[in-house]
């Protein structure tokens, strides 16, 4: 198979993780004969100081000439403590995620069996959860009309969403959990928000035509609670981005890490495969950022985008193995881990790529 992919390293520990990723597709590619042409582009941090943009007209144009994206991390120290600044790195990967039309952002709560003891949830709690959340990408307060009134004391975000925009998304969602548990859980905030209201109508009719799916509608605080007090009962996860964004963070931490979480985020065009981690300068440079998740983000790729579900198990499967040895980066080390394999990203990214060479 012969494929094209723009590697975007972005900003902090971006650069880092993403090497790895792409030595990952390398190595597939190798294996299994495909050939992967890969470009790099800028975006963020990186892009703003490099052109003042931090989407530069390049990068976008190389996106949309490409057959999938990998993305590192966006963000820096500098932007989060200055609310005033006009240039934001974020905008570069908002205005990505709208230019490409991805407006479904599928982010799998994987949970590797080694790493029960990483969380600082109960093991028992954890075990046998196995969660994919569907998180709408390109609406609601992200997107809408955003005012400051004149003497800067009034501020408002516009929580906006469109019937099509609904459907859309949660049609990708049912279609998932009809392969999956066959349970779909709808999550928003109808008994407060107008916007929640129309989101529940339309999946209330979607769910029609979805009889084998078991379909439930739980209120973002709600399902805030019962993410961490039962994860077991979550199979496929419905909810807007705002709510999405914040539900999965929280869900991070029934992987052991956000270290250990990628996203894939679809649509109209070329899909786009990132960590769900952010920046992390307080590490960046450091050779402490974890580099799974990007590396499994690659294997969201292989399957999602491509269609290579063997060369997609394969990468989960080393990785599995790595952590089956007992090697581990710092943020999914614990108490029982022998130190002598506690390792950098460098020697992870290595030791999975020995794994992967069997
Ligand atoms: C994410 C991130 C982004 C978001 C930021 C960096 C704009 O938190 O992908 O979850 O809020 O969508
Ligand atoms: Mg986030």
């Amino acid at each position: 198979m012969k494929k094209h992919i723009l590697v975007i390293p972005g900003d902090g520990i971006g650069p880092e993780v993403t090497t790895w990723g792409k030595a990952v597709l390398e190595e597939i590619a190798a294996q299994y004969n495909h050939e992967f042409t890969f470009d790099e582009a800028l975006m963020g941090h990186a892009g703003i100081e490099a052109t003042g943009n931090p989407l530069p007209d390049e990068t976008l144009e190389k996106a949309k000439a490409s057959d999938a994206i990998l993305f590192g991390a966006i963000g820096h120290i500098k932007y989060d403590n200055d609310p005033s600044a006009k240039v934001r790195p974020e905008q570069g990967l908002l205005k990505i995620r709208k230019e490409l039309g991805l407006y479904a952002n599928l982010r799998p709560i994987m949970l590797f069996d080694e790493l029960l003891d990483a969380s600082s949830l109960k093991p028992e709690v954890l075990r046998g959860t196995d969660i994919l959340f569907f998180r709408e990408l390109t609406g609601d307060v992200y997107f809408g009309e955003k005012t400051r009134s004149e003497d800067r004391n009034t501020a408002s975000d516009l929580m906006i969403y469109h019937r099509y925009e609904v459907e859309r998304i949660a049609k990708k969602a049912f279609e998932a959990a009809q392969v999956r548990g066959k349970r779909l859980c709808s999550v928003d905030k109808a008994n407060v928000l107008e916007s929640s209201r129309l989101w529940r109508e339309v999946v209330q009719e979607l769910a029609k035509q979805y009889p084998d799916v078991e379909t439930e509608h739980m209120f973002i605080d709600n399902a805030a609670m019962q993410l961490v007090k039962n994860p077991k009962k979550f199979d496929v996860v419905l909810t807007a981005n705002l709510f999405g964004d914040i539900l999965t963070d929280e869900a991070s931490q029934i992987a052991g890490s956000m270290g250990m979480l990628a996203s894939a985020s679809i649509g109209d065009g070329t899909g786009f495969f990132e960590p769900i981690h952010g920046s992390a300068h307080d590490i960046a440079g450091q050779d402490k950022a974890n580099p799974l998740a990007s590396i499994l983000s690659v294997a969201l790729m292989l399957e999602i985008s491509f269609g290579l579900k063997d060369e997609a198990k394969k990468i989960t499967d080393a990785i599995d193995k790595t952590l089956k040895d007992g090697y581990r980066t710092g943020d999914i080390a614990d108490a029982n881990t022998d130190k002598a394999k506690i390792l950098g990203t460098q020697a992870m990214g290595q030791k999975v790529l020995e794994y992967l060479k069997g």
